[in-house]
C-alpha cells in the first residue's frame, strides 16, 4: 500500500520504517530539511536500537523515502499517518498546533480518495473535529475518512513494541476502512482490537494515566516501607505473583519523566474538566510524582547539613536507559536544584549529555565514564539505571571523597553493597550506614 507519513518524531520515524519493513510504500515527510536530509542516509536523529539498520535496508530496497515536499509526499498517497507531535500548553492541556498544520497540509495536497490514520495522541472527539474538517473542505469531490489508531510504544525498545507488542488499536465509525487498517497492520503479528473512534482516543490516555497511576502507588508504597521496615523491591515482587495486578511497572524509583507521561496525565485532567470532571485520583498521582522526584534531595540533606561546596556525581541523565531522551527527566529537576543550593555538579550518561547540556547550565561539568564523575565526590546520586551503572564495581565507590550513593533505581542489592565500605540509600529499602568500624553520621 502507499502510505505517507505526517512527521519524523519519535513516533512517525519508527511508524514509517516499520511499516516499510512490513512490505508497504512509505514516504515520510517532514519540514525540517536537514533532519530529511540526515535520514535519507539513513541516519536516525534518535537513538533507538534496531532503528538505523531497518531504515538503511528499507532506503536501499526503495521502500522508504523521506521529503520535506508535500506534494511529492501526498499525491499518491492511499492512506496518510499523522504522527506530530502533540506537547502541553501552559494549563497542561494538549497543544495541537502541529496536528492542525498537518490537517492544512493534506487538504492542500489531496488529489486521491484517501484514509487518514491519527497515530498522534489527541484529546477525546480530535479525530472527528479532523474528518469534518477535511470533509468540509474537499466537498464532497474526494471520499476521505479518519480512523485513529493509537500508538504504544516505549522509547528504547520501539522495534521490539511495534512486532511484539500486546495490542493495536483501530477506531473506526465505517466497517470498511477498520478492515483496511487491519490489513495494514496484519503483517506486524500483534492482536488487534477495534472498537469506536472516540473509546480509542480514551484507551491511548486511559493507558499511560494507569500506568503512571501504578508507579505512583508503588512510591507511595516504597515511602511507607522506608518508615516501616520493609523492603518494596520483595514487595513489589509479591505484589506481582497475582495475575490480576501482574509484576510490570511495579518498580519504585524517583518518578515517571519522560515525553509522555508528564503530558498525557495533566492533559487528561483537562479533558476530563472539560466535561466537568474532576480526576481526583490523577491529580494525586501527579502530585506523588512531583514529590518522588525530589526524594534524592531529601535524603541527601539528611546526610549533609549543607550541600554548598559540596561535589555531588549525578549518574544518569536520560529520562530512562536506552535512549538520548532528557525530556521532562528527573535529572534535569535535581540538578537544578543542586545547583540552587551551592554544590558543584559532575554529570555522566553514556549517550544523553549532549540533549542534556542544551537544557542545563554551564555550571555542570560532565564525565566521561561513572568512575570520572564520582572521583573526588562527596555523594553519587543515580538517577538513570543504565546496565552500565548496575553492573558498575562496587569498589570504585569506596575511593570516593565520601563512599556515599543515594540510588533513586535500586541498582544494587542490599547483599552485595554490604561487603564494601559504602553508605548507601536507596528507595523503600533499608539504608545501610554502618562502614567499617565507623559510622557515617561520625564521619559527617
Ligand atoms: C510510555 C508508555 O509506556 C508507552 O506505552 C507509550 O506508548 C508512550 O509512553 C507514549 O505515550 O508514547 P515511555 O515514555 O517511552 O513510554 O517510557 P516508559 O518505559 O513507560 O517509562 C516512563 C517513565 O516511567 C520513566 O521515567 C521510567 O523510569 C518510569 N517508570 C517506569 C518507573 O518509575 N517505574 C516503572 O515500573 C516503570
Amino acid at each position: 500500500m502507499n502510505i505517507s507519513v505526517i512527521g519524523t518524531g519519535y513516533v512517525g520515524l519508527v511508524t514509517g520504517v516499520t511499516l516499510a519493513e512490513i512490505g508497504h510504500e512509505v514516504i515520510c515527510i517532514d519540514l525540517d530539511a536537514q533532519k530529511i536530509e540526515k535520514m535519507k542516509q539513513a541516519i536516525s536523529p534518535i537513538y533507538e536500537p534496531g532503528l538505523s539498520e531497518m531504515m538503511a535496508r528499507n532506503i536501499a530496497d526503495n521502500r522508504l523515502i523521506f521529503t520535506t515536499n508535500h506534494q511529492t509526499g501526498l499525491e499518491n498517497a492511499e492512506v496518510i499517518y499523522i504522527a506530530v507531535g502533540t506537547p502541553e500548553n501552559e494549563d497542561g492541556s494538549a497543544n495541537l498546533i502541529y496536528l492542525e498544520q498537518a490537517v492544512k497540509d493534506i487538504i492542500a495536497h489531496l488529489a486521491n480518495d484517501v484514509i487518514v490514520i491519527i497515530k498522534s495522541t489527541v484529546p477525546v472527539g480530535t479525530n472527528h473535529k479532523v474528518k469534518e474538517q477535511i470533509q468540509t473542505a474537499v466537498k464532497g469531490r474526494i471520499q476521505v475518512e479518519v480512523v485513529s489508531n493509537p500508538e504504544f510504544l516505549k522509547e528504547g525498545s520501539a522495534i521490539e513494541d511495534t512486532f511484539q507488542g500486546d495490542r493495536i488499536i483501530i477506531g473506526s465509525d465505517n466497517k470498511r476502512e477498520a478492515v483496511i487498517v487491519e490489513a495494514i497492520n496484519k503483517p506486524f503479528g500483534v492482536p488487534i482490537f477495534h472498537t469506536d473512534i472516540k473509546s480509542a482516543e480514551m484507551i491511548k490516555y486511559a493507558s499511560n494515566a494507569f500506568l503512571a497511576t501504578k508507579i505512583s502507588f508503588m512510591n507511595e508504597i516504597s515511602n511507607i516501607c522506608e518508615l516501616v521496615g520493609a523492603d518494596v523491591e520483595n514487595v513489589a515482587f509479591g505484589m506481582g505473583l497475582d495475575n490480576r495486578i501482574g509484576g510490570k511497572f511495579l518498580k519504585a524509583g524517583i518518578g515517571y519523566g519522560g515525553s509522555c507521561f508528564p503530558k498525557d496525565t495533566k492533559a487528561l485532567i483537562q479533558i476530563a474538566g472539560n466535561v466537568n470532571y474532576e480526576f481526583e485520583l490523577l491529580k494525586g498521582v501527579i502530585n506523588v510524582n512531583r514529590k518522588q522526584q525530589m526524594l534524592l534531595i531529601e535524603k541527601l540533606r539528611h546526610c549533609y547539613n549543607t550541600i554548598e561546596g559540596k561535589r555531588i556525581a549525578v549518574l544518569g541523565l536520560a529520562f530512562k536507559p536506552n535512549t538520548d531522551d532528557v525530556r521532562e527527566a528527573v535529572s534535569i529537576l535535581i540538578i537544578e536544584e543542586l545547583l540552587r543550593q551551592g554544590a558543584e555538579v559532575v554529570a555522566y550518561d553514556p549517550i544523553a549529555i549532549a540533549n542534556a547540556k542544551v537544557l542545563l547550565s554551564s555550571d555542570v561539568t560532565y564525565a566521561a565514564s561513572v568512575e570520572n564523575a564520582i572521583e573526588g565526590s562527596d555523594a553519587a546520586l543515580i538517577i538513570t539505571e543504565w546496565d552500565e551503572i548496575k553492573n558498575a564495581d562496587l569498589n570504585i565507590f569506596t575511593k570516593m571523597r565520601r563512599p556515599l550513593i543515594i540510588d533513586g533505581r535500586n541498582c544494587y542489592k542490599l547483599d552485595s553493597v554490604k561487603s564494601f565500605s559504602i553508605e548507601y540509600h536507596s528507595i523503600g529499602r533499608p539504608s545501610i550506614v554502618e562502614v567499617t568500624n565507623q559510622t557515617f553520621s561520625e564521619i559527617k
